[in-house]
This record gives C-alpha cells, structure tokens and sequence, in this order.
C-alpha cells in the first residue's frame, strides 16, 4: 500500500497537498503533517477526500519524525517545511526506511548560507540503505534544472553560458509581503551576488548588478543579479558551463521597503534582548508580515521563469529559450494558490510522482538534472505548468564576449 507524508502546511505544502490528493493512484494515503495542525486540518477540510489526513509535528526533533513516520509508514516524505529542516527530515527518512524529496536546500538557522555539501554528504547513507532523495524539486531550483537538462539533451553538444531568468510581474495589492517565505526569502536576497564565471565563483555586492530583461507576455522588467541555489548543482553537472548566472525582477515598492527595513535593522539574524527575552529581529518581522498562503486573492499578473542558454549545436553556436509563465488569479481559482505557491508546489508534486512511478530511481542523493528530464517535461504541461520554447532567437544578453 503506498502512502505519502508532506511536511508543510504553508503556501507550498497547499499546492503539494491539493496536486497529489488528485492523484490517488500514485500517492496513495495522504498525510499533511506541519507545526501547527490546524494549517494542515483547514487545507485537508479544502480537500475534501477521506484518504487525507493530518497531525502535528515538530520537524526539528528527529524522535518526533520517526514517531510518525513509524506510525504512518510512507513510501515517501516530501519536505515543504523550511530549508532549517532538511536535516533531521532526511535524518528520519533513513532511520524509517522513507524516500525525500524537497524544494530548497539547507541552511543553518544561525548563518544565512545555503550550500548543498551538507545534503551531498548524506548519498552514501541513502545509497546504503536503497533510499532516494531528490534535492531542489520546485521552480527554481527544480524546473530550471530539467529546463537546462532538456537543452543538453534535445538542442545543444555543448552547455556554455546559462542565465535563469525569474520574472514575478505580479501585484499583490500589499505594500510589502514575501511570494514565500519571508524569513527564507529575505535571507536569500540581501546576501551578496554571486555567480560562475570560468571555473571560479564571483562575488558581487547585493542587489548591485541589474539589467532590464524582456519577459514573455510580461515586457521589459528590471532583473537583479542573485545566487541562487541550483548554480551549484549545475556547474558540477554541466562541466562545459563557462558562466552561470541567476537574475531575479524586483518592483521599486519592494526595493524600497528592504531598504528601510535592512537600514533599522529589521532584517538581521543576530539576536537581540527585547524585553527581557532574546530574539531574532527577522523573525519577528516574519510574524508581522501576511502569509505567502494568504496572498492569493486579488493577486493579478503573471510570473515568468525561465532558462536562456548558449551552446554549440553540431559546431555552431545556437541560443536556446525555454520558459514558463503563470497566471496569479488563475492558479488562485483553481486551488485558491498564488502562483509562486504553485509554480513550486505542481513541480514538487510531479518529481514526487517520478519518484512514486520508479520514472525516475536511484539509490543515494540526487539533483533533478541528473534524470531523464523529458517525463517530467511531459507533466509540466499536464498539471498545470504548461513551457514554451524559442531555439536561436534573440537573447536579452550582450555579454558573451568572443565565445559567443
Ligand atoms: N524551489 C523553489 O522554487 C521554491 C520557491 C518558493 C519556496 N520554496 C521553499 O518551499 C518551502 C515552503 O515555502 P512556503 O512559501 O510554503 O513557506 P510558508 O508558507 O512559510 O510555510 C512553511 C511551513 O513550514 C512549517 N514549519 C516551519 N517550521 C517547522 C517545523 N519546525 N516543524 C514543522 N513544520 C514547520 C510552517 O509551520 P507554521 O505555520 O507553524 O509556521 C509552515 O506550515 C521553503 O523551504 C521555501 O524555501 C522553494
């Protein structure tokens, strides 16, 4: 009998939720499990299905996990908790005998640093007990990485230049909210840039390096130079990479709120006394802000995430685009989503589907590019994500020098 456990009862887990409910015959019983039960009763109670159930769980106490998890005994355990849980997910995993998957690598809580060394380290204990875990399956990390396995398999000899370009041209109606979560998200954004350029990694001030880049659909936006997590996975995976980059839109309402907020000193990780009590000044700035769950309604626009690559094709340099755009209101009357939400959500739900399926298999710690990308391409457009593509049309970039 196969079953399935999410952990994560936010915006993400919602979609996780609601996507896989729909497919029964892959996934088996459902059980939503996160922090705070009554998250997950409110998006089962949504559901309506009696093959879903809930509990409460504490993801960062591994004796709890496996509790659980002895209890429901699922094939797999999809993580849409925060990336402060990985660990002790993948921990529980093994000691159970369950597969993982996640949407976003680790990050100690104490140190705004995401890395893949600390989830890499576990393939031998995964391979050992004949276990699989797939790292970074939402957008991006997640789609980019199969958008770019999908150009090296279908279009390109040789990967050289990659830019992910990430476009949310939506308008919430809030004057300062997070697409997820906010403690994660403002972490990302104000450390500094950084990308791969010749078999080294350049650092960049934050924010500092931005460009205007035509979206799909959306026109011409400003895009802003970020590290992004999945740069790491795929100049080890895609060696002929020359240069990997990740630029992100970012609205002047939105700068100008992290501004102020970084120079008071709302946005640190250091601790502080308040009132007698120690706390964090970005978490409670967390507990302030609206959810990424509650943003949906009224949410208009669309986002636009994709992947331009340079490369030789038979000798001959060719410029492939392969994208996605997502519409805010639409996902909103499908599943009362957001399409952040969703653009992560439908993607962890098919690569837990591949993984449900033995589409995709192996034994030990994976990234998704390292798997056949084209079932998965296939269901992007099934469940929700439809792509398109433009082989050698114009690239919004003028830098790549005499490789190009
Ligand atoms: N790859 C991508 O494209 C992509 C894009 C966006 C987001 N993400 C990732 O997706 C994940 C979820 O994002 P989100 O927007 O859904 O965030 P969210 O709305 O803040 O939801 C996070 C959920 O995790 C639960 N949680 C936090 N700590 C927990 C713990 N110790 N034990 C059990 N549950 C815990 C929270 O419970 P409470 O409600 O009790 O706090 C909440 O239900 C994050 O890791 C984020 O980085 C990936």
């Amino acid at each position: 009998m196969k079953r399935t456990l999410i952990i994560g009862a936010g915006g993400v887990g919602s979609v996780v939720a609601h996507k896989c409910a729909a497919l029964p015959e892959v996934f088996g019983d459902l059980m939503l499990a996160s922090r705070t039960r009554s998250k997950c009763d409110r998006i089962a109670a949504e559901i309506g299905k009696s093959h879903v159930t809930t509990a409460a769980v504490d993801a960062d106490v591994v004796p709890q996990l496996v509790a659980l998890m002895k209890d429901f005994k699922p094939t797999l355990c999809i993580n849409v908790a925060l990336p402060y849980q990985d660990l002790t997910i993948m921990e529980a995993c093994l000691q159970c005998g369950v597969h993982y998957l996640d949407t976003a690598n680790y990050e100690p809580k104490d140190v705004a640093k995401f890395e893949y060394h600390w989830q890499w380290a576990y393939h031998d204990r995964f391979a050992d007990a004949g276990l699989m875990a797939l790292l970074g399956c939402g957008f991006d990390p997640g789609v980019t990485g199969v958008f770019t396995a999908y150009a090296a398999k279908h279009h390109l000899d040789e990967l050289h230049y990659l830019d992910i370009v990430d476009c949310n041209a939506g308008d919430h109606g809030k004057a300062f909210a997070t697409n997820f979560n906010p403690e994660i998200n403002i972490r990302e954004i104000t450390q500094k840039g950084r990308y791969f350029e010749s078999g080294r990694w350049v650092e960049t001030e934050p924010l500092s390096v931005h460009q205007p880049i035509d979206y799909p659909g959306v026109g011409p936006k400003d895009s802003y130079l970020l590290y992004h997590e999945e740069l790491e996975s795929l100049v080890k995976n895609f060696p002929t990479l020359r240069r990997a980059r990740f630029w992100m839109t970012f609205g002047q309402q939105y700068l100008t709120h992290l501004r102020v907020l970084e120079n008071v000193g709302m946005t640190s990780i250091a601790p502080i006394q308040f009132q007698g009590q120690s706390i964090v000044p970005l978490e409670f700035l967390k507990a302030v802000l609206p959810e990424p769950s509650s943003l949906g309604a009224g949410y208009q626009g669309q986002t636009s995430i994709g992947c331009h690559i340079r490369g030789l094709k038979d000798g001959q340099t060719k410029h492939y685009y392969v994208w996605n755009n997502c519409d805010h209101a639409e996902v909103y009357r499908e599943i009362g989503a957001q399409a952040v939400s969703y653009t992560t959500g439908v993607p962890a739900m098919i690569g837990a589907k591949m993984m449900m399926e033995g589409t995709w298999s192996g034994k030990g710690v994976f990234n998704v590019e390292e798997f056949n990308p084209d079932p998965f391409m296939k269901d992007l457009g099934l469940y929700g994500l439809p792509w398109h593509e433009v082989v050698d049309g114009p690239s919004p970039f003028d830098d790549y020098g005499s490789h190009a």
